[in-house]
């Protein structure tokens, strides 16, 4: 196997060099990067020297600003290019990098008897998998364990260096300091018997006077269905015309996996006319995720597949029948020093997503349900994972990203990572790469009102933590152009309120949202609830992909990357939140108000709006 190969060679010059550090090179080293481990790590001994690493290099990409032109004209309906989304060729031409950072890169490379194991379409991506003690002269750097407060390890750096000359060459090396950490954005999940006994009216904003009995008869805030949805965001009765040439996608990572009986379980329950996409969507399997297969007993155990399973069902509820691909991406395996096996990077997205932009086609709509804290992942990591989903947007697929199931921070956890706990709210990633959609969460019908649910404890003796519709402002990213003014008048209003605790001038999130509380879904062949800005995500992906499916039987170019549209046309066809706040942090936290806000952005969508506002036909009007 290559790998084998390359590291037998790697120790064998390693041996040689033994007493040569820092390892040779033709300018001298200077840092590239520092970053603290994030306060849930703890550090533990030095990493041993032998194992080892799946090395991802990133080498500057050519043309990034081009490629982002691109992007924002076929996405501005007020462009003439709108719609004419580029090819994958296109693409890799805009940003494969220079001959001359290669040349650079594999001589340093080289001169340290290291051969790549893999490059990414674009060349783009270098990976090379080697030893901890051979990456540490190679970084000029001491690798450690670290342990996170949930008892999980792996294995990094707080900084690392490299030869001056190549530092305008390669944007990032990972894992080096990237502490990031994916989560399921559900919570509190339920069987019946603990939530029926659930008092639904705390945490005031209760239901008020149902007006519309046609939503009174099909919603209920205990337990909402693809019934409830579809009355709601107006897609009943909507037949698909386009599925041959539309699809929507999702990802799995944590080894979830979708099961297909609960599905099927569902689906005969709540929309029992798409009972066969339990059996025929796509399960894809990349870097040795979890393949097709019913719950095991000890996933049962832990609880593995809810968050697929809500996903799988969210979509199936609203969407039939546009064809659904589930991706499931293996990644990193918990650290175990004894066991000398290669962790992966951790960065399941990165994984995810060079395969996805190696594939000819993919489907128009992906909704993933994963995030964490921003401040974990370092700036320029956070920059190119954002840069490779910018490339999705150009080929004309909208990305979807939960916006985090904690309003303005996790209560408790509310501190800055730059060594000086500076009291701040703490956005999310990548619900602040200003690339993808990001789609907070409702609760209740007339009206809907920001998703939230205080702390409580069940008559199970369990305590299920606040959740809030993850709410706020990347302090890594600017608000982007199709943004910037509501943005800036949002944040003018708040007058002073918050000061110091957010970037003012950040991309702020989420773009719209939807229902995301208390959503009745199957698992372990039972039914019960889940809540969380996860379910928001795979809802809105459904009913954007309806809006596809009319789009595509209409002649026209499916929606592709949404915001530029969303903020200048498409916010007609969505329903103002403006009651409830992005409670964390100890505070309330940003307040829904008329027009965008930080917790519910635009709205909730009204289906056959947004179709005529983005130029289809209904075939019953
Ligand atoms: C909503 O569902 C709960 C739990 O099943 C039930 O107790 C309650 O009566 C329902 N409310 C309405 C208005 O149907
Ligand atoms: C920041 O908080 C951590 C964890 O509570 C503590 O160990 C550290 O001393 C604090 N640093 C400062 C500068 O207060
Ligand atoms: C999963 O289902 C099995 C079979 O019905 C049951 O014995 C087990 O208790 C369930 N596990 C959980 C965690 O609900
Ligand atoms: C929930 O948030 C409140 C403050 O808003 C805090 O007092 C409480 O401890 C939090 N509960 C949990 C379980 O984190």
């Amino acid at each position: 196997m290559v790998v084998g190969i390359a590291s037998l060679f790697v120790s064998a010059l390693v041996a040689t060099q033994a007493i040569a550090t820092p390892i040779k090179a033709r300018s001298p080293y200077a840092v590239k990067e520092k970053h603290l481990k994030p306060r849930a790590w703890r550090k533990l001994d030095k990493a041993p020297r032998d194992h080892l690493i799946n090395l991802q290099i990133a080498v500057k990409q050519s043309n990034f600003e081009q490629l982002e032109k691109h992007l924002y004209e076929v996405s501005d309906p007020a462009h003439p290019r709108y719609g004419d989304h580029l090819s994958a060729d296109d693409v890799t031409e805009l940003i494969k990098p220079t001959d001359d950072s290669l040349d650079q890169i594999h001589e340093w490379l080289e001169e340290n008897g290291i051969v790549p194991t893999a490059y990414s379409t674009a060349k783009d991506w270098i990976h090379v998998t080697l030893p901890v003690e051979t990456i540490e002269r190679l970084l000029d750097t001491e690798y450690h364990t670290f342990e996170h407060a949930d008892g999980g390890r792996v294995v990094r750096t707080e900084g690392w260096s490299l030869p001056r000359h190549l530092h305008a060459h390669i944007d990032t090396i990972q894992p080096t300091t990237s502490f990031f950490r994916a989560r399921a954005a559900s919570v509190d999940s339920f069987v019946s018997p603990i939530w029926e006994a659930q008092d639904f009216s705390i945490n005031g904003l209760a239901e008020k006077k149902m007006n519309d009995p046609e939503i009174a008869k099909v919603c209920n805030v205990s337990s909402v269905t693809p019934e409830c949805f579809k009355t709601l965001y107006k897609t009943k009765g909507y037949k698909t015309q386009a599925a041959d040439k539309n699809a929507i996608g999702f990802t799995n990572y944590l080894g979830e996996h979708p099961i297909r009986s609960d599905t099927e379980q569902f689906l005969q329950k709540y929309n029992p006319e798409a009972v066969s996409s339990a059996r025929d969507f796509k399960q894809i399997v990349i870097a040795n995720g979890p393949g097709d297969q019913p719950l095991t007993p000890a996933e049962t155990e832990e609880g593995t597949s809810k968050e697929a399973n809500l996903d799988v069902q969210a979509i199936a509820g609203i969407s039939y029948s546009t064809p659904i691909t589930s991706y499931s991406t293996g990644g990193s395996p918990p650290f175990i020093p004894d066991i000398n096996t290669p962790t992966n990077t951790n960065e399941p997205y990165l994984v995810w997503v060079n395969y996805l932009l190696d594939q000819k086609s993919f489907p128009q709509v992906i909704t993933t349900s994963y995030g964490d804290d921003e401040q974990t992942v370092p700036k320029s990591y956070a920059t190119r994972v954002c840069q490779q989903f910018a490339q999705v947007g150009a080929r004309g697929t909208s990305l979807l990203f939960s916006s985090g199931d904690n309003g303005v921070g996790r209560y408790g956890t509310c501190v800055s990572n730059d060594g000086k706990n500076t009291t701040m709210f703490l956005p999310s990633f990548p619900a602040g790469c200003p690339y993808v959609t990001t789609v907070g969460a409702t609760k209740n019908f007339q009206p809907e009102v920001v998703a939230y649910r205080a702390a409580f404890t069940g008559p199970d003796g369990v305590t299920r933590g606040n959740y809030t519709s993850g709410s706020g402002f990347s302090n890594y990213f600017e608000a982007p152009g199709y943004q910037k003014e509501v943005v800036s008048k949002y944040v003018s209003d708040l007058k002073g309120k918050y000061d110091g605790l957010y970037n003012k001038k950040g991309r702020g999130y989420p773009d719209i949202s939807a229902q995301g509380l208390y959503f009745a879904y199957f698992w372990n062949g039972t039914e019960g609830v889940i809540s969380g800005t996860s379910a928001s995500c795979p809802l809105t992906g459904g009913i954007l992909s309806l809006v596809n499916d009319a789009l595509i039987a209409s002649g026209k170019r499916p929606l592709g990357f949404l915001n530029p549209w969303l903020y200048s046309v498409g916010y007609k066809g969505l329903t103002d939140i403006t009651e409830g706040s992005g409670v964390g942090c100890g505070v309330d936290g940003f307040p829904a108000t008329k027009g965008w806000d930080a917790v519910t952005g635009l709205g909730t969508p009204i289906f056959p709006e947004l179709v005529k506002l983005a130029g289809g036909k209904l075939p019953h009007q």
